[in-house]
């Protein structure tokens, strides 16, 4: 049985953890911020934090990793960034190193305040010239309506980056596809991307295995395996099966932004850079909607046919007819082999997009679509141009390091060379293609 002196002891050291903890958090909320911000004491708190050893508690620093480049287009571009505690931000950017323009995002009349993450877009860039920029946050402690502590201003180092030019002679960029989370893989692949040093990174779907916490969603997002990976050049994101499972797969958008150019459908994108033709499409879930297993919350068969009346505008559009290549990126094959012993009639999901056959080829076959980039499966295949397939598919394999790609992609105005690479050096093949028929 426990004494009352025990118990009077016990609750004492439970009270000094609960408010070594409490400061602890205190610390991290008001990150940066200055005296007028600090942790209010009692006289009691006093006593007991005299007690405790005098180590002065680290500010947490306000910016998480790096910000992460996104939804590029010829003269636009989003950058996403982690903050520790509640902040306001905006970003610093310019021709020189100098900077002197500033994007502040925020929505009716309301400057950004957020946690923890935040976003600025910015437009009127000029493509194939380099901008330089660095990320601003400050440490808000929102108290009441009359009372906002505004804490210092912390900025990360200065990045450059630049966006693809329509109008370029030459582009080259790089796929990857199924890292599922396995940092080892995500290692691998960045390792080989940065060596590459390609204009613009394609992820190519499956980021996640799904996705059941915010922690999880920030780390596997923006800063994958601990590290930075598009800060110095923008990532276009293809979403796969996976990256649309897990409680909290509707929060994807606050990481890995909608693109404006290309609303509602904001993960569909036709970009030109260079002489090619960019195009991505989200194949959705690897089952029909009525699959017991999504208990009814599933729409992803309209989605397809919305996306094949958007492709097609988009395919009109003259910078894309007049490309010499035009390049389908999306996550689940558009072709491939359908599984013995179905029944008759049955549409095809998991193996490959049959919807995306339906709604999608017919357009991409008429304007002479080159290859489509895949992944999915993960096992590495080329699937050549035959009577039953228009156009050449690739197809990267994953998750593992000695099973993960990098397809590597350089085009010129004669010849589009596309290398499958695994991250051992080896080099699994080597494709070229003609521009394709211009009216
Ligand atoms: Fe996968």
């Amino acid at each position: 049985m426990t004494t009352p002196s025990s118990q009077s002891t016990s609750e004492s050291g439970l009270n000094r953890r609960g408010f070594l903890e409490g400061l602890s958090l205190g610390a991290v909320a008001t990150a940066g911020l200055g005296v007028a911000g600090g942790v209010t004491m009692n006289s009691a708190d006093s006593a007991m934090a005299q007690e405790a050893p005098a180590v002065e508690p680290k500010p947490a620093k306000l910016l998480v990793g790096e910000p992460v480049l996104q939804c590029p287009t010829s003269t636009g571009v989003s950058i996403v960034w982690q903050v520790s505690g509640n902040a306001t931000g905006w970003i610093e950017y310019g021709p020189t190193q100098e900077l002197g323009l500033v994007a502040k995002p925020g929505l009716n009349g309301l400057n950004a305040l957020s946690t923890p993450v935040l976003s600025a877009r910015l437009e009127g860039l000029t493509p194939g010239v380099t901008t330089y920029y660095r990320v601003a946050s400050a440490p808000i402690d929102f108290q009441n309506a009359y009372k906002i502590i505004r804490g210092e201003t912390e900025y990360s180092p200065v990045h450059e980056f630049r966006l693809p030019a329509p109008e370029a002679q030459a582009f080259h960029w790089c796929v990857i596809n199924d890292t599922h989370e396995v940092d080892e893989t995500l290692h691998a692949v960045f390792n080989k991307v940065e060596e590459l040093n390609p204009e613009l990174l394609v992820w190519n779907g499956d980021i996640f295995n799904d996705i059941r916490t915010q922690k999880q969603l920030i780390r596997q997002t923006l800063s994958p395996a601990g590290r930075p990976y598009a800060a110095k050049r923008p990532m276009m994101f293809v979403s796969g099966n996976h990256d649309v499972r897990g409680v909290l797969a509707r929060d994807l958008d606050l990481c890995l932004l909608p693109r404006p150019d290309s609303s509602p459908l904001g993960r569909s994108f036709a970009l030109r850079c260079g002489p090619v033709a960019m195009i991505g499409l989200d194949t959705g879930e690897d089952k029909a909607d009525n699959h017991p297993v999504y208990a009814g919350l599933a729409q992803f068969e309209p989605y397809r046919e919305a996306q094949g009346r958007w492709l097609e505008e988009a395919l009109l559009r003259p910078e894309i007819a007049s490309a010499p290549y035009v390049i389908l990126h999306c996550h689940i094959p558009l072709f491939g082999n359908r599984r013995d012993g179905g029944p008759e009639g049955q549409v095809e999901f998991a193996r490959f997009c049959e919807q995306g056959q339906k709604w999608w080829l017919p357009h991409l076959k008429k304007a002479g679509a080159q290859l489509v980039i895949s992944g999915h499966t993960h096992r590495h295949r080329f699937m050549p141009v035959n009577e039953n397939q228009p156009m050449a598919q690739l197809i990267g394999g994953a998750p593992s390091p000695a099973k993960a790609t990098v397809i590597h992609c350089e085009a010129t105005a004669s010849e589009l060379k596309v290398t499958a690479l695994q991250m051992d050096g080896e080099i699994l093949g080597v494709w070229t293609f003609k521009p394709r028929n211009l009216a």
